[in-house]
C-alpha cells in the first residue's frame, strides 16, 4: 500500500496530490492514508501539506524499495522481480528459501540491513541500515555444475564495472572475487549453489557493497582493511549503483551463456589487481610465496613458485600480499 501511495507522488513529480483522491482510488480511509504518510515521514521522506491542495513530496531518501529500484533499472532479467526487507537475517538465506520454492531466475532479495550478514564459514560481514547494498541474485543457468565456480568471477566483473561507472575507476578485483579500492575491501561476495550431478537448480550470488560506512563506524576487526564509497570521497546513490551493477552483471551473464566463460575470464583478467603481484598462499598447512601469473580456464589462480606453477582453487585459501602479517591459527 505504501508503495502505491508513493507512486502517486512520483507521477506528480513534485506537484500536489490530493489525499482524498488517493483514498478514493485505493478504497481506503483518509486516516489510513495519513498514517501511511506518517510512516513514510519517519523513514526520511519529506512532505509539504496544504489543507486545500493535499500533499507534495519534497524529498525521497535513498532507500532500495522495489519502487525506487524500478525507477532506475534498465535490465531485462536481473532485478525484474524484487523481494525487499527493511531488516532480515541474511539475503542469501532468504534467497535460498524462495529459490527452493521455485522463485524465478533473476529475482533479487534486497535488505536495508542484515542482522547476520555473513561470508563463507559464517565469517561475519558488517551490513548496517542503508549504508551499503546488501543483496542476493538468484540464477538458474543452463550450464553444467562444474562451471558454476566461474559465476563468482563473473559476479566480480559485473560489480567492479558497476563501481567504475559510479565514479571509482580505481576499484579492482582481488582473486577470486573481493573488490578493493586503494588496497581496502569495498565488496564481499558469497556464492552458494544447489545442484544435482548434471544440472544446476539454482545459484545464489550474495553481494555486499559498502557505500555509506565511515571509517570509524566499521567494527574494530574491519577498520584497517575495509572501505566504502563515502570513505573514498563519493556520496553515491545506492539505487543507481545497484542498477549499474545489475546491468553489468546481466551483460556478463549473457556472455557466459551464449559464448561460454572465455570472454568473462578475459574481462576478469583486465580488472584483476592480483595478477602480476607477489602473493602469499595460505591453505591448510601450506604456506608459500609466489607470483600470481594468470587464471586458467576453470578460474583457478596460477602461482609461479621455485617449484613450478601451483594451481590454486578458490576455497579456503588466503591470498595476501607477501609483506602482510601471517594470520595466527
Ligand atoms: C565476505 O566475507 O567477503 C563475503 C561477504 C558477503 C556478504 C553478502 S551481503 C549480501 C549477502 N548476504 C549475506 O549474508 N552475505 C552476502
Amino acid at each position: 500500500m505504501r508503495n502505491e501511495i508513493l507512486e502517486y507522488f512520483r507521477k506528480a513529480n513534485g506537484g500536489y496530490v490530493s489525499g482524498e483522491q488517493i483514498s478514493k482510488d485505493l478504497k481506503v480511509s483518509r486516516t489510513a492514508i495519513w498514517k501511511h504518510i506518517n510512516v513514510l515521514k519517519e523513514r526520511g521522506y519529506i512532505f509539504e501539506s496544504s489543507t486545500r491542495k493535499g500533499y507534495r513530496l519534497i524529498y525521497a531518501p535513498d532507500l532500495l524499495t522495489p519502487l525506487e529500484i524500478e525507477s532506475v533499472l534498465h535490465t531485462e532479467l536481473l532485478g525484474r522481480h524484487i523481494v525487499y526487507y527493511e531488516s532480515t537475517t541474511s539475503t542469501n538465506e532468504e534467497a535460498k528459501k524462495i529459490a527452493m520454492q521455485g522463485a524465478e531466475e533473476g529475482t533479487i532479495v534486497v535488505a536495508e540491513e542484515q542482522v547476520t550478514g555473513h561470508g563463507r564459514l559464517s565469517r561475519s560481514f558488517y551490513t548496517p541500515f542503508a549504508k551499503g547494498i546488501w543483496f542476493s541474485v538468484i540464477l538458474r543457468p543452463k550450464f553444467f555444475p562444474m562451471e558454476a565456480s566461474k559465476c563468482t568471477l563473473m559476479a566480480a566483473v559485473g560489480v567492479c564495472r558497476g563501481i567504475h561507472r559510479l565514479g571509482l575507476p580505481a576499484a579492482g578485483i582481488k582473486w577470486p572475487n573481493d573488490i578493493l579500492v586503494n588496497g581496502k575491501k569495498m565488496v564481499g561476495m558469497l556464492s552458494e549453489m544447489s545442484s544435482s550431478m548434471e544440472k544446476i537448480d539454482y545459484i545464489i550470488l550474495g553481494i555486499g557493497i559498502n557505500t555509506g560506512i565511515k571509517e570509524n563506524e566499521f567494527p574494530e576487526e574491519f577498520r584497517e582493511t575495509a572501505t566504502s564509497f563515502l570513505n573514498e570521497g563519493i556520496n553515491v546513490s545506492r539505487k543507481n549503483l545497484l542498477a549499474a551493477v545489475l546491468a553489468e552483471l546481466e551483460a556478463e551473464y549473457k556472455l557466459a551463456q551464449t559464448e561460454g566463460f572465455e570472454r568473462v575470464l578475459e574481462d576478469w583478467r583486465k580488472l584483476s589487481i592480483t595478477l602480476g603481484k607477489e602473493v602469499r598462499v595460505i591453505y591448510s598447512n601450506e604456506n608459500y610465496i609466489g607470483k600470481a601469473v594468470d587464471i586458467d580456464k576453470d578460474g583457478c589462480l596460477l602461482v609461479e613458485t621455485k617449484e613450478g606453477i601451483q594451481r590454486v582453487l578458490a576455497g579456503d585459501v588466503s591470498i595476501r600480499p607477501v609483506d602482510a602479517p601471517i594470520p595466527q591459527r
